[in-house]
């Protein structure tokens, strides 16, 4: 029941927004001028609920415009409603809804649905991962340099060492292609499906990354933070990869690659 929940609610807020990406709909700001909310982000997150605590009404909820819903439960589910809200602002089809779940702090089954290009991803725990039904695998490149790389930008820029500017340009300089497209949940499962090499981001949150940390895994990839640890959605940095170059991307993050 699990999963035919989890993929009830992707698929109904899947519909959602592609019925209403290229229609009207009020926006407000949140923190900061560019990162905003619109209405379609919290119809969303309302029929996601809905479903879930039909089936689950006892479960802990984590989902990013309503905040923590606590209950007494070892189930967790952890929802972005619309990621990569901005370009569903503008019209641009690479959004999606991405829905994880936990079970006693371990992630055990993720969706991230791009009604749009009409990919559903799919996995669970030692399960693998599957687009459209069809298992995906990880990339085979092993060098850096050879990579086809993606990354994101926060809403409020971080001026730190080894920040995003610097490690963008440090790959441009020499360059290695790194694309930006604008929803971490399909830049993790575009990793799963060997379409990118290797992902990093600087500042993303436990909905961003919770379904498609578990995709990159299940795909045969390696989640870590930027020190090479194991991955956990509750802290800010992400470098997930096919495996082969996890080490070496670390390296050029760290700026110790030469
Ligand atoms: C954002 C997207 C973007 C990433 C930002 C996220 P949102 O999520 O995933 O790719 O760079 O850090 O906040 O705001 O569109 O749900
Ligand atoms: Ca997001
Ligand atoms: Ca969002």
């Amino acid at each position: 029941m699990l999963k035919s929940t989890l993929i009830k609610a992707a698929e109904a807020a899947g519909k959602l927004i592609q019925e209403r990406i290229n229609g009207k709909f009020s926006i407000e700001f949140k923190d900061g001028p560019n990162n905003l909310v619109t209405e379609v982000d919290k119809a969303s997150e309302a029929l996601i609920m809905d479903i879930i605590r039909k089936d689950f009404p006892d479960h802990y909820i984590l989902s990013e415009e309503i905040g923590e819903v606590k209950m007494d439960s070892s189930y967790k589910w952890i929802i972005d409603p619309i990621d990569g809200t901005i370009n569903f602002a503008n019209g641009i089809p690479l959004c999606c809804v991405s829905i994880g779940i936990e079970k006693d702090g371990v992630m055990i089954m993720g969706a991230v649905n791009n009604p749009m290009l009409n990919e559903f991803f799919l996995t669970e725990k030692s399960q693998g991962a599957f687009l459209n039904g069809h298992r995906i695998q990880v990339s085979e490149q092993k060098q850096v340099k050879h990579s086809c790389l993606v990354t994101g930008f926060p809403y409020t820029y971080l001026d730190v060492p080894n920040g995003p500017l610097d490690v963008f340009s440090r790959l441009i300089r020499e360059g290695v292609p790194v694309r930006r497209l604008g929803s971490a949940a399909i830049d993790l499962c575009w990793v799963a499906a060997g379409r990118f090499d290797g992902f990093y981001e600087h500042k993303l949150n436990a909905w961003d990354s919770a379904a498609g940390f578990l995709m990159v895994q299940e795909a045969g990839g390696i989640v870590t933070d930027f020190k090479g640890h194991e991955y956990s959605p509750y802290q800010p940095h992400i470098v997930a990869t096919n495996g082969k170059i996890h080490d070496e991307l670390l390296r050029w993050i760290s700026n110790t690659h030469q």
